[in-house]
């Protein structure tokens, strides 16, 4: 039931104390469980400048302590951070559940509490220290939950009622630049953080673990194995979702949800010399005394990605910012369950969400990425020119490269004869789709040219027939997937994306993989800035109209806002598989507690070869993980896209093992998060959705006997349906209870119990358990020492057991992980 009190500022505030810090502080707001509490203070005591703080405690203890909150202001000597009086403050509180398109589970729960605080200065100094008179309005409404906080500022365009004339009185905030946003995080202490440093560009970094105390100096090591380009802005700035434990286990996660018309934010640990930094306005006596005397080197302050003019934001009122957010968590595995970025983002706003379905998917793609195949055509020319470009003068017009006549250098992969190869195969085992990169010609010049007119999104190269291919997948029940690589000229993107959107609608491709490699154009912006945060946006907004569905790799890592466009059913957006070997033992272990707390992460699993110098002989990079590490992630890894991306030639030797990743799901209706640590092992269970098990397949292809429908491969493990009856479709077949496990490790090898007290009651059930075998092992001390020294230390990554076993609701799985290993369990109901 929702409520809604109206206080006036008299009844809600406590005692003013005569102490010349002691601020007005507001009744706690509490979790609906009464455990965490968030009090709001405004520091107008006598001798206090009516600066605003905020903290949170849970169980009495604190997680935050008083941290400030507020902005700086072009044209403005005072700050939006100072200065404020209440005009009144309200409360509300909900309790819904909502249904996601595709997700972890199929109800979610929307449970808070909430708190708006209306602020208003009733004059500012503007840029030469003249005072006006009229009144700045900022809010900022505060959303509780048993498991965290989130708050965002607000500012409304009328803010009163002038009792004279009976009009409105608007808000000196009509359009206006912010210079920076004062928001901070003042810790308890020396929490152990896992962290990837702070940039504007890229996240695609390893992850730290260390102490907050320790970053500075760790700094620069995740960058040596990152990605390009980065760019760092302080050697303490730390990016969200930063996951951080405290010594009494706590769990403590900041991050933002639905960063939209907005840059974003960065975190900046104030520690310098040993002291606290000080920055801006704010000395250290305007600084609350608890966080500066107290605890004054874990403070985190929030740092947002300047555009190319260095503002932090233009605004125009009405308008509101992201939610900041802070989550705590008992356990880590409470950390994996928490819904609280999804929660603080819209509600869908597309009414029709038919066309949108999960997707398990190959690609022509791992070819390219470990270098046994190329995405361009020719070697023919220093460079090249794409037809069409308006900022050329006609009498360069002449210029322009015929494909037609340049000789192909041989190694182009995304030819016929090889798509057909991979279609067939994607078929054959029941898959929904195939990515094909490297389809359109401009690829000789992709990359670090920094061009605008790089791409134009629909011309293939001549070895690549876009109409006959498409035909030949879809008469096989695949769907191609669009490849609309930008190389970060989003200006060339925006040029093209209708007519690019319209020719994938042509061919009835209903999903791209868009990217962003290199430096953006316009040139001097970042990835994170407030302008090309608009444009990642008005891609999905556009894409949706075409009904097609988003999956974009180099983008600003998620913050929960595929709950409102759920057509955006992937990110890349963090180090994936395409780093190869340089990913640490434990990656997967951390991304589910940093990366995927804003939503689903394109990783690109099912590396079964983890040998490079097969793909490639010149590539002496080695893989560390087990394949059973790989097919565990198909259950701890959430997403609805999820691909096999390995060469078909690497599956077939390993076709066995290969079943479980032709039988998972990838949209479920519930999850069980069984064991977890951050950067250790994550246990994972998880039931499938069974209304969306069929959709992808569903109107595609036609089958041998002339009838319409394809069974997806899941499908007919769930129905346990028999070869003769699976191409009949589904009609008539009835589901049984079906169950997935998946488990994955860091460089120690681990024991787990699982207890299937999950499952039904007087039901009996068929568990194929894939397991890394007794000597398996993907750990190597130095992965390029190639695959004979590594296995003289033990490196033996394709081991794998896979045993039967029938199994009731009372049975316990004992399942070893090898180091850098894993495992997955299919549990069907035995009918
Ligand atoms: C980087 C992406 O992450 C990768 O998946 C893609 O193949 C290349 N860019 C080329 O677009
Ligand atoms: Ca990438």
């Amino acid at each position: 039931m929702k409520r809604i009190f109206l206080f006036f500022l008299s009844l809600a505030l406590a005692e003013v104390s005569l102490w010349a810090y002691e601020p007005t502080t507001l009744q706690p707001l509490k979790s609906p469980d009464g455990r965490l509490e968030m009090t709001f203070k405004l520091w107008d005591g006598p001798g206090g400048d009516g600066h605003i703080t905020y903290s949170l405690y849970r169980d009495g203890k604190p997680v935050v302590l008083d941290s400030r909150m507020g902005f700086t202001l072009e044209w403005r000597k005072s700050d939006l951070a100072s200065g404020f009086r209440i005009r009144h403050i309200q409360f509300d509180s909900v309790d819904e559940v909502w249904h996601p398109v595709w997700g972890e589970e199929s109800n979610i729960r929307n449970h808070y509490n909430e708190m708006k605080v209306d602020l208003c200065q009733d004059y500012y100094l503007d840029h030469e220290g003249k005072r006006v008179d009229k009144p700045t309005v900022m809010v900022i409404r505060f959303r509780i939950y048993d498991d965290g906080l989130g708050f965002r500022y607000e500012f409304p365009s009328e803010v009163a009622v002038d009792l004279n004339s009976g009009r409105a009185v608007y808000n000196s905030l009509v359009t206006f630049w912010l210079t920076d946003e004062l928001t901070e995080f003042c810790l308890t202490g020396d929490h152990t953080a896992w962290w990837i440093p702070g940039d504007y560009d890229t996240q695609e970094f390893n992850y730290t673990q260390s102490r907050l105390s320790e970053v500075r100096r760790l700094h620069n090591n995740p960058h040596l194995t990152g990605g390009w380009p980065w760019k760092s802005f302080s050697d303490t700035g730390l990016q969200t979702a930063l996951q951080m434990k405290t010594d009494d286990g706590l769990y403590i996660n900041i991050h933002e949800a639905a960063v939209l018309d907005f840059p974003t934010m960065n975190l900046d640990l104030q520690v310098e010399n040993g002291k606290r930094k000080v920055e801006n306005n704010a000395t250290q006596d305007s600084v609350s005394p608890l966080s500066t005397f107290h605890f004054p080197l874990f403070t985190l302050k929030v740092h947002l990605t300047p555009d190319a003019t260095g503002y932090v934001g233009r605004l125009q009122s009405p308008c509101y910012t992201p939610w900041r957010t802070v989550q705590v968590c008992e356990k880590a595995t409470d950390v994996l369950r928490s819904r609280l970025i999804l929660n603080l983002n819209e509600p869908c706003a597309l009414e029709d969400v038919s066309w949108i379905h999960p997707v398990k998917y190959m690609g022509v793609w791992w070819e390219m990425i470990s270098d046994h195949s190329t995405w361009g055509y020719t070697n023919d020319f220093p460079s090249v020119r794409l037809p069409g470009d308006p900022s050329l003068p006609p009498s360069l017009q002449g210029t322009v490269t015929d494909y037609t006549k340049a000789k192909p250098h041989g190694r182009h992969g995304a030819n016929n004869a090889n798509v057909r190869r991979y279609i067939d195969f994607a078929a054959e085992h029941g898959f929904d789709a195939l990515l094909i990169e490297g389809w359109n010609i401009g690829w000789e010049d992709w990359y670090g040219k920094d061009k605008d007119y790089v791409f134009d999104f629909q011309t293939p190269y001549p070895d690549f027939d876009l109409p006959a291919l498409n035909e030949y997948a879809h008469r096989k029940g695949i769907r191609l997937i669009m490849h609309h690589e930008s190389s970060s000229s989003v200006s060339n993107y925006e040029r093209f994306m209708e007519p690019a959107y319209n020719l994938m609608n042509k061919y009835g491709y209903d999903a791209v993989k868009s990217g962003y490699v290199g430096r953006i154009v316009p040139h001097g912006e970042h990835h994170y800035s407030q302008p090309i945060i608009n444009h990642y946006h008005r891609a999905i907004v556009e894409a949706a109209k075409h009904k097609i569905m988003v999956n974009a790799h180099e983008a600003v890592r998620p913050t929960g806002l595929c709950r409102t466009w759920p057509n955006m059913i992937g990110n890349e957006s963090a180090m994936g598989t395409e780093f190869r070997g340089r990913i640490n033992p434990g990656h997967t272990t951390i991304l589910p507690f940093t990366r995927l707390q804003g939503g689903p992460m394109d990783y690109t699993p099912g590396i079964f070869e983890t040998d490079m110098e097969k793909n490639a002989p010149w590539n002496r990079d080695l893989m560390r993980h087990t394949i059973c590490n790989q097919l565990g992630l198909y259950v701890t890894f959430y997403s609805p896209l999820q691909m096999a991306a390995d060469f078909p030639e690497h599956y077939e030797p390993h076709m066995d093992a290969f079943q479980f990743i032709k039988d998972v799901a990838v949209d479920w209706d519930t999850s069980i998060y069984i064991a977890a640590e951050i950067g250790d092992y994550i246990v994972t269970a998880r039931h499938p959705k069974t209304s969306t098990l069929n959709l992808a397949a569903d109107g595609v292809g036609e089958l041998p006997d002339g009838k319409k429908g394809v069974v997806s491969n899941t499908a007919w493990f769930v129905y346990g349906l028999d070869g003769a009856n699976g191409v009949n479709g589904l009609d008539g077949a009835s589901p049984r209870d079906t169950w997935f496990v998946g488990g994955v490790t860091d460089e120690q090898a681990r024991e787990v119990e699982v207890k299937l007290d999950f499952l039904k009651p007087g039901v009996k059930y068929e568990a194929t358990i894939y397991a890394d075998a007794k000597d398996a092992s993907g750990w190597v001390s130095d992965v390029t020492i190639g695959w004979k020294a590594a296995q003289k230390e033990g490196y033996n990554p394709k081991a794998y057991t896979i045993t039967k076993k029938t199994v009731t609701k009372k049975s316990k799985l004992k399942l070893r992980m090898a180091p850098c290993g894993g495992f997955a369990v299919s549990i069907r109901e035995i009918k």
